[in-house]
């Protein structure tokens, strides 16, 4: 008896930490998915789509000081409502109609972990 509670709760602990991961694995595999072909697999902004009559070069997202200007709120309402909401290019597409608030909130962390940087304006 005291053996298959103790089963069980390894399981359940097991269960949670795949959920955890499952989380971050999403958000990469959200990235690569919609935004690598502008912005890189690695987030630099070189992504395959990006050819030499690409009027505005994808942000870079490597590069701190840049993103570092952007609150988290900034990064989650261009993803939603594009480029042109904050006078930016129309090149930046707007992704509210394709991706959930949570997933946003996923990608505006891992667009985070890509700068390694935090927002200076929140
Ligand atoms: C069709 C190409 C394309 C795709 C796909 C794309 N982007 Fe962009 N993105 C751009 C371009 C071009 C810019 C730069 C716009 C400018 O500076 O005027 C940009 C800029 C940005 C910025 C910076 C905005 C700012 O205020 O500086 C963020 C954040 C961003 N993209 C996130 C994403 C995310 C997340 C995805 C995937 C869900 C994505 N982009 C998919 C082309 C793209």
């Amino acid at each position: 008896m005291a053996k298959s509670k103790f089963t069980t709760a390894v399981l359940l602990l097991v269960g949670m930490l795949g959920v955890v991961t499952a989380q971050a694995e999403e958000a990469e595999q959200i990235f690569n998915f919609y935004c690598a072909q502008c912005h890189g697999v690695e987030g630099k902004g070189n992504g395959p789509n990006v050819t030499e009559d690409f009027p505005v070069d994808p942000r870079d997202f490597t590069q701190a000081e840049e993103m570092e200007k952007l609150s988290d709120a900034d990064i989650k309402n261009v993803i939603l409502e594009g480029g042109p909401i904050v006078s930016k290019s129309e090149m930046m597409p707007p992704w509210g109609k394709t991706l959930s608030e949570e997933q946003v909130d996923a990608l505006t962390k891992y667009l985070r972990k890509l700068c390694n940087c935090v927002g200076n304006a929140d």
